[in-house]
């Protein structure tokens, strides 16, 4: 029998309702969320992103800006205005658009920016915060997948989850997240040899890599939940995910897919972010 899908779209929109429910709350106190899209360049996938995450913004009732600079706009001036916005009170989230023209230290960049607002949750603060389970900000992807198994109601205690890809923005969080609900996590990467024998294992897989069909039928445990971050294009430049969607979705239980799966979610989940962060700062 085909994979349940898990429908990023629909549980997404009910996220957006909440997040805008609660975000009339607040304004009715007088506090209207704020988040402040910084994009240096002119990356033309960046341009999407960013102008995505301002409608998103706009129309769950937050106030999200995007604020543009050119692309050999000085590192110091970008210090400086995330200085000013961290000063900022009526700023709660601060994104500062990656990737960055190569004369910038991205790193540098993103730890520029106030904790308390790091609503990408890429500070070393808040991975710090994740690794020892204090509060902090949750990168939005793996924060997504996160909610998509909750959505199935997905018992994680004591099941083997495999996470393919180390990214800091995708792999690691995903993994401590995991850990956090008393899942046993094993990461894999590309220098791990043959992943499926690992996958076969998992009773949850995340693909991470952004490579096509780094996940197969035959890798895959009949029954197991198939989590896919990837993001690619086939030979006709049709989007696609890491996973091999057709013929896996024959052998998983669940299965996100590719477009309508993660990506709707990751989106989601910078609006909770933002929206938690006006929350804490007038707590
Ligand atoms: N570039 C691609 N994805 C992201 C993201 O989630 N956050 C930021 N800041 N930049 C990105």
């Amino acid at each position: 029998m085909a994979a349940h899908l898990i429908d990023g779209n629909a549980l997404a929109a009910k996220i957006r309702a909440d997040v805008a429910h609660r975000t009339a709350a607040l304004k009715a106190r007088g506090i209207e969320p704020r988040l402040a899209i910084l994009l240096v360049g002119d990356d033309p996938a960046s341009d999407v992103y960013t102008r995505h995450k301002v409608k998103d913004g706009t129309e769950t009732g937050l106030a999200a800006t995007l604020e543009r600079y050119p692309a050999q706009m000085a590192e110091s001036e970008l210090l400086a205005r995330i200085r000013a916005l961290n000063e900022d009170r009526a700023v709660h989230g601060i994104l500062v658009q990656l990737p960055l023209p190569r004369h910038m230290d991205a790193q540098k960049v993103i730890e520029a920016i106030s904790p308390a607002k790091d609503v990408d949750g890429f500070h070393v603060a808040s991975a710090g915060a994740l690794m020892v389970g204090r509060p902090g900000f949750w990168p939005c992807t793996p924060y997504g997948c996160m909610k998509m198994l909750e959505s199935i109601g997905y018992e994680l205690r004591g099941k083997h989850a495999v996470v393919i890809g180390r990214s800091n923005i995708v792999g690691k969080p995903m993994a401590m997240m995991l850990l956090q609900k008393n899942a046993t996590v094993t990461i894999c990467h590309s220098a791990t040899p043959d992943l499926g024998a690992f996958t076969r294992q998992a009773d949850v897989i995340v693909a991470a890599v952004g490579k096509r069909n780094i996940l197969t039928a035959d890798m895959v445990r009949p029954g197991a939940v198939v989590i896919d971050v990837g993001m690619n294009r086939d030979e006709a430049g049709k989007l696609c995910g890491d996973v091999d969607f057709e013929a896996v979705r024959q052998v998983a239980s669940h299965i996100t897919p590719v477009p309508g799966g993660v990506g709707p979610m990751t989106r989601a989940m910078l609006l909770v972010n933002t929206l938690e962060a006006a929350e804490r700062a007038s707590a």
